[in-house]
């Protein structure tokens, strides 16, 4: 037989060898390359090939020509978004998973990494303290996992209102109240619409100047919603950090007779793994489900998110993981984990082997440091920035991130002088916090998620923020505030 197998190490190695120049380049790279999408589309773009090439030709010409597009996200001073770096370790594990090429869906497609996912799921839930039963599914982001949690919320709120969903759909079911934070992610409100739930009247809860859940309105407002209801809260909101009240509202919430709590914990869960910051989620164990991401603070790389559901059950049950073909009735049977049962993906990737590799190297007290110091560095910047004059933090920082607004004056001065600095920032290319809004000014959002990002990267960017924000202030302080709008 005249098998090809050896023809993966020469381009492999090439892979590694440009891998590892750019892992290495990201401290000292510009974040962002500015180069046009003209451009990017002459060098990556053209007609469709009609004959074969050189595969490694290939390999390290679009090395080359999409390096010079990224954006260095993965660097020690991007603070944007909620964009995580990668722990090596389970980079290096994803090569793996790349390399293994196994099918997940079924325990008999890959017995190892099923239990590698079995494994890493038990002890998600331990590091999280969240309940030893409960469901964990690997999905491809928060998003997903949001999907998925929502998908198994309504469909439970309606079998108790006597609706089976899978047997009669949505038509004429019972109606579902949905009651969200005023501050929720727009992911929750993306889910809604593709669950058929729609958002046209969904009731907010208001929240307090860190946007956190004001409780007391909720039993007013939980009161009007007469059958099946849908909460959710967030654990870690993308603009404070904040976490809201789970105690108070997962008591109003087991008091209603059909609700369901779903807490959105894509930027913040991983707090409960920290004996300093988990007092911040009292009584996030109460909820029905929570759904998290790998590639955020826990450094996984892309793409990699979780899903949690209390009752594993009823997480099957929404899947529909046992309704398969005929050639898949044998593989069901298994009573090992498919991870079918646990999420909305047939074939995919197996996503939990890094995040088994990241908690086995790491371990509880890897994880825990890693957690404490990415707040450590936000704490320590928003205090550097809270010394100067004319900048404003604008809520308590109490974990990974913070929003800023720069100078004094009306609100209109303010929101534009901090559009300018946060844009200058990032066409310097030092560093990169993102623009953002907060109970609606316009702010800079800092957020502190990578492993790799030091003090001295700290120091830097505090140096380089003030620095910018006094050129800009200069500026239209030279041109009055008309220009400075323009
Ligand atoms: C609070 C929150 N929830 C959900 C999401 C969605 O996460 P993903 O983009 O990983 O699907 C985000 C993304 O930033 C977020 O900040």
């Amino acid at each position: 037989m005249t098998h090809k197998f050896n023809q993966y190490s020469e381009l492999l190695n090439c892979s590694l060898s440009r891998a590892v120049d750019y892992l290495e380049s990201l401290p000292e790279r510009p974040i962002d390359q500015k180069i046009s999408s003209e451009s990017l589309r002459e060098l990556i773009g053209g007609k469709l090939p009609q004959q074969s090439g050189d595969p490694k030709q290939v390999l390290n010409e679009l090395a080359e020509n999409i390096e010079k597009g990224l954006i260095a996200s993965g660097g020690p001073r991007y603070f944007g978004y909620a964009i995580g770096g990668t722990f090596p370790v389970s980079l290096a594990a994803d090569w793996l998973v790349s390399a293994w090429d196994q099918n997940v869906p079924y325990y008999v497609s890959s017995p190892a990494t099923s239990v590698a996912e079995e494994t890493a799921a038990e002890w998600m839930l331990e590091l999280l303290g969240l309940p030893k039963t409960a469901g964990v599914g690997f999905t491809s982001g928060a998003q997903e996992a949001i999907y998925t949690a929502l998908i198994t919320a309504r469909n439970s709120l309606l079998k108790k209102a006597g609706w089976d969903v899978a047997k009669k759909g949505l038509y004429e079911a019972p109606r579902i109240h949905v009651v969200v934070s005023d501050q929720i992610h727009s992911t929750i409100k993306r889910a809604l619409w593709m669950i058929g739930l729609g958002e046209s009247d969904i009731k907010t809860i208001p929240t307090d100047s860190n946007l956190r859940i004001l409780p007391q309105y909720l039993p007013e407002i939980l009161a009007e919603c007469d059958g099946p209801t849908l909460v959710c809260a967030q654990a870690g909101c993308i603009d404070s950090g904040a976490f809201d009240p789970f105690e108070e509202i997962a008591a109003c919430v087991q008091a209603h007779p059909n609700a369901w709590l779903h807490v959105d914990g894509a930027i913040g869960l991983w707090s409960a793994a920290s004996q300093s910051q988990k007092h911040l989620l009292k009584g996030i164990e109460k909820a029905d489900s929570w759904d998290t991401d790998g590639h955020k603070w826990f450094n996984m790389p892309y793409d990699s998110g979780m899903v949690i559901v209390r009752d594993a059950a009823l997480l099957a049950e929404a899947m529909g993981g046992n309704s398969m073909g005929a050639y898949l009735t044998d593989a069901i049977a298994k009573p090992d984990r498919n991870a079918v049962n646990f999420g909305i993906a047939a074939s995919r990737r197996a996503r939990g082997v890094p995040v088994y590799a990241a908690i086995k190297a790491l371990g509880r007290q890897g994880i825990e440091e890693h957690l404490d110091h990415c707040c450590a560095m936000a704490m320590k910047m928003a205090d550097r920035l809270r010394e100067v004059d004319g900048i404003t933090i604008l809520n308590d920082v109490v974990s990974n991130r913070f929003s800023a607004q720069f100078g004094k004056g009306g609100d209109e001065f303010r929101n534009r002088l901090t559009e300018r600095v946060v844009h200058q920032l990032q066409q310097d290319g030092f560093c990169y916090p993102s623009t953002s809004g907060y109970k609606g000014l316009k702010t800079m959002l800092f957020s502190v998620l990578n492993c790799h990002t030091s003090e001295e990267d700290i120091d830097a960017t505090a140096e380089k923020i003030i620095e910018t924000y006094h050129i800009e202030l200069e500026k239209c302080q030279q041109h009055d505030v008309a220009a400075l709008c323009e």
